[in-house]
């Protein structure tokens, strides 16, 4: 089950565009274009996910990130990606 394809949602409502969610498409749109990464994520574009104050706001696995930058997510994709391989 290790090469199952994990989804990324990224909140695409007004608020979280305001604080940068729009760039951020685009930067993890490039980063998941990375050979290392390719074809193990897939990134939904979602409408408001309700927590606008706290934007951009991205989930992945189990676990909601608020104020999430292009760093972050690169950091999670990393940690997804080793505990994907531990699994095996
Ligand atoms: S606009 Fe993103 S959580 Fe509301």
């Amino acid at each position: 089950m290790g090469s199952e394809r994990q989804f990324l949602f990224l909140c695409q409502g007004k608020d979280c565009k305001k604080l940068g969610a729009k760039l951020l498409k685009k930067e993890i749109k490039s980063l998941l274009q990375a050979k290392l990464h390719r074809g193990k994520f897939q990134l939904v574009l979602t409408k408001c996910m309700d927590r606008c104050k706290s934007g951009p706001i991205c989930a992945l696995g189990n676990e909601v990130l608020k104020r999430v930058s292009i760093r972050d997510i690169e950091k999670k994709i990393k940690e997804a990606t080793s505990l994907d391989s531990q699994q095996g």
